[in-house]
């Protein structure tokens, strides 16, 4: 058995097995395709919800701290995805690098895990979306009913007085049952309606960014970073740290880039600058909207407020109200892009791991007429709606957070790894100042997870320790054969 968990594919294997018949896909995409797919996966429900809660609750004005420090495990992290996805440039990501570097068993845990990044993460969007939904309905008098709009664990307060609890967050579902379709149709999210979309959610963030400028109280950053009232991660440099570990999800999707490597011209060339170009990017964008956010409002206006307010509070501040409805309708679109591109992430993940035989053929069992995974696409429909409808979002929304920083964390080590074991594999773009980037890679995320709450790392164990159950009594003894290296 020992063997068995070791047993690694072999590069070369890997990319021949990628060049076979039905799986050979089109080479279509070029860098500036590969950046702005990057945009569009990363600008979402972290920025413009989660935001305004980290700096209510953790980091105050010094969010923007928090920003640069989750950028700087994001880039070490990215230079690592950007070796082996120029090396390795097929559909996968970490699990298919893992499987190639740590073998079988790691890669198991690495694929497992990435149903919190892309599944759980879904999920995530998805009830942010909600949330704005009923906002942007709200704003011309539709009203609907409140405890159709939230999990059982949530709960608001009308201006009466009265507590509203949920029961199921109905919008939530829909959105994940619509994009879900979507993907059974037809994987190929059109590269236009993708620019459009990135374009919008750009201008707006530029536009808050611009307009609200002039309108900052620099009052607002004094003290910049809150004094610490003495528990771990309220505020004081622990809490910007916490916070990082939570707008960190504002950062995912730059490794999406990675999962279309089979679709990219010049892998070689373009996958390096699709994911390095796409965080830099955003990376900028975040501190800017960060720092106007929190300059526009005290960010003791975003307490109590869920997660569609901080922005709404920070607008009141200017004259720019429309600037509001402006911004839910960006987020509508980009909110959706997101999830399509999670879902197809989630998709790609499991087509490599059923295909590899390490859990069930259904999941890679193609629709005859839309050549899609649409067995796997339904399931996860039915999951990530589960977790949409009944799951608060601070919950999956850090489940999401450790969950990536964990693949993060082994996709360092990979690049560590396969210098060792495989020094001679052409690689194309390798990541700088080995072994310090990668090292300060794991480095950088683990404090992350390690400052998440603990009631996080609880469900990540729980998560992988069902992954285990699983991989000992099923995928184990239904991988297929795979070369050892
Ligand atoms: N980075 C994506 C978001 O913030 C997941 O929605």
């Amino acid at each position: 058995m020992k063997d068995k968990l070791f047993l690694k594919k072999s590069i070369p294997e890997l990319l021949s097995s990628s060049m076979e018949g039905e799986h050979q896909l089109h080479r279509t995409l070029t860098s500036f395709n590969l950046v702005t797919l990057g945009i569009g996966a990363i600008i979402g429900a972290g920025l413009f919800s989660i935001t305004g809660i980290a700096a209510a609750n953790n980091a105050g004005p010094a969010v923007t701290i928090s920003f640069v420090i989750a950028a700087i495990g994001c880039a070490f992290a990215g230079l690592c995805y950007a070796e082996f996805a120029a090396m390795i440039p097929i559909a996968g990501s970490a699990y298919t690098y893992s499987y190639a570097t740590m073998g079988q068993f790691m890669a198991w845990i690495i694929g497992w895990d990435l149903v919190l990044e892309y599944a759980v993460g879904a999920a995530t969007v998805a009830i942010s979306w909600s949330r704005y939904l009923v906002k942007f309905l709200g704003n011309f008098g539709l009203y609907l009913p409140a405890h159709l709009t939230m999990s059982p664990f949530d709960s608001i307060t009308t201006p009466e007085g009265a507590v509203i609890t949920g029961i199921i967050n109905i919008p939530a579902v829909f959105i994940v049952v619509v994009m879900s379709l979507l993907l059974i149709k037809g994987t190929q999210e059109s590269a236009t309606v993708n620019n459009i979309v990135v374009a919008l959610k750009v201008s707006v963030v530029l536009v808050f960014i611009a307009f609200g400028w002039s309108y900052i109280n620099t009052e607002n950053y004094v003290p910049y970073i809150p004094e610490n009232t003495g528990n771990f991660g309220e505020y004081g440099w622990s809490g910007v740290i916490r916070a990082a570990g939570i707008i960190f999800f504002a950062y995912i999707g730059f490794d999406a880039v990675s999962t279309a490597a089979q679709e990219a011209k010049n892998p070689q060339r373009d996958m390096p600058i699709g994911i390095m170009g796409s965080l830099a990017i955003c990376t900028v964008l975040y501190v800017l909207f960060a720092h106007v956010m929190t300059g526009l409002a005290n960010y003791t206006e975003f307490k109590g407020q869920d997660g569609i307010a901080p922005v709404a509070v920070a607008i009141s501040h200017t004259p720019f109200l429309w600037l509001e409805q402006g911004v839910i309708i960006a987020i509508l679109a980009g909110y959706a892009s997101v999830i399509l591109v999670m879902l197809l992430g989630q998709a790609r993940v499991f087509f490599s791991m059923s295909r590899d035989g390490l859990i069930p053929p259904l999941f890679s069992e193609v629709h005859p007429k839309f050549k899609t995974p649409y067995k796997s696409s339904a399931l996860f429909m039915l999951f990530v709606s589960l977790f949409a409808a009944f799951v608060p979002a601070r919950v999956v929304g850090e489940m999401t957070s450790i969950g990536t920083l964990f693949a993060f964390v082994l996709v360092c080590i990979g690049i560590l790894v396969l210098r060792k074991t495989n020094p001679e594999i052409p690689r194309p773009f390798k990541t700088p100042l080995v072994p310090l980037v990668p090292i300060l890679g794991v480095l950088v995320c683990l404090a992350m997870m390690a400052a998440l709450p603990g009631d996080t790392w609880l469900r990540l164990a729980i998560w992988m320790g069902i992954g285990l159950a699983i991989y000992f009594a099923y995928s184990i003894k239904h991988a297929n054969s795979a070369t050892k290296v």
